[in-house]
């Protein structure tokens, strides 16, 4: 059985951090692309000798040459600019667009069967132009934001209660902004509902934390989140690879789910080898949905700005 290959595009924080830890963990051969000539050459050869003393079996290799991905089972796009202190994630946005369609133009070319897993900001906007310029179907173009955002959820949890981390399974919607939608009414500790064991200011502090919890961290470093972004990217392509029919929150489409009618945003989804095999729908009470609905709408209305240049 030959390894399956993913390639990672984007040598900074993000992207080494996720080569680093598919390589570290065996789960691929990876190919890691950057435009800085050097940067993803040296950095996998760096991953590659660290393979001599964990030991892996993955190979990795790194350079500016997109030939390098041919036929990539999964692609991991990370390029782009990164939040720096006092900027959101929306700021980002028309860089970023222009760097996400030049590199999803050569996904399509070097790589026409795979599956695409965006990590650049704003989350749910590149996801879309990323499945807009490949017009690949649907299911193949996921977002990473969910994975990440509900292990935050999960990590103040774990903090507040003093519980196993492994115990909770954080449950979130949304966009990746300010308006995601943290959902405590599904959150389990040990299968028990986190709204039974936590009292309501305390959860809401954690809520209002896990909203904010890039920034936080963009505050402290003088930039953005990278290990545990590449962790829920490489968990994605895991699911995918491995046919896992794993559940978690990704930045999928939705058209009749949710009654959101056509935007990629956050819901809990199943992923198989073919990406999002299944959108699963919660039982959102009012005031969810209607949370829901504030985060969809910010999203479309960022979408709309970037449409007609795709
Ligand atoms: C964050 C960035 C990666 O949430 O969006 O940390």
């Amino acid at each position: 059985m030959s390894r399956s290959r993913i390639t990672v595009v984007g040598a900074g924080n993000v992207g080494a951090a996720a080569a680093h830890l598919i390589v570290s963990r065996g789960l691929a051969d990876v190919v890691l692309l950057d435009i800085v000539q050097g940067l993803a050459a040296g950095k996998a050869l760096d991953i590659a000798q660290a393979r001599g003393v964990y030991p892996s079996a993955s190979s990795i290799i790194g350079g500016t040459d997109w030939n390098l991905a041919a036929d990539s089972d999964i692609v991991i796009i990370t390029s782009g600019l990164a939040r720096k202190p006092g900027m959101s994630r929306d700021d980002l946005l028309m860089k970023n667009t222009e760097i996400v369609k030049s590199v999803t133009k050569q996904v399509v070319r070097t790589s026409p069967n795979s599956i695409i897993i965006v990590v650049c900001n704003p989350l749910d906007v590149m996801t879309y132009a990323a499945a807009k310029v490949s017009r690949f179907a649907k299911n193949k173009v996921i977002g990473m934001a969910g994975a990440l955002d509900s292990a935050r959820f999960a990590c103040f949890i774990a903090e507040a209660l003093n519980v196993d981390i492994a115990d909770i399974r954080g449950v979130l919607m949304g966009g990746h902004g300010d308006d995601m939608v943290p959902l405590p009414r599904f959150t389990t500790v040990a299968g028990i509902p986190l709204t039974d064991l936590i009292p309501a200011d305390k959860l809401a502090a954690i809520i209002d934390r896990t909203r904010k919890g890039g920034i936080e961290i963009v505050n402290l470093l003088g930039s953005s989140a990278y290990y545990a972004p590449a962790a829920g990217a490489v968990k994605m392509a895991e699911a995918i690879l491995t046919d896992s029919k794993a559940v978690m929150s990704c930045c999928a489409w939705c058209h009749d789910e949710y009654a959101i009618g056509g935007a990629y945003v956050g819901v809990p989804v199943m992923l198989g080898k073919n990406g999002v095999e299944k959108i699963i729908e919660l039982d959102l009470n009012d005031i969810e949905k209607k949370e829901l609905a504030v985060s969809v709408d910010h999203v479309r209305k960022l979408t709309a700005q970037i449409d007609p240049i795709l």
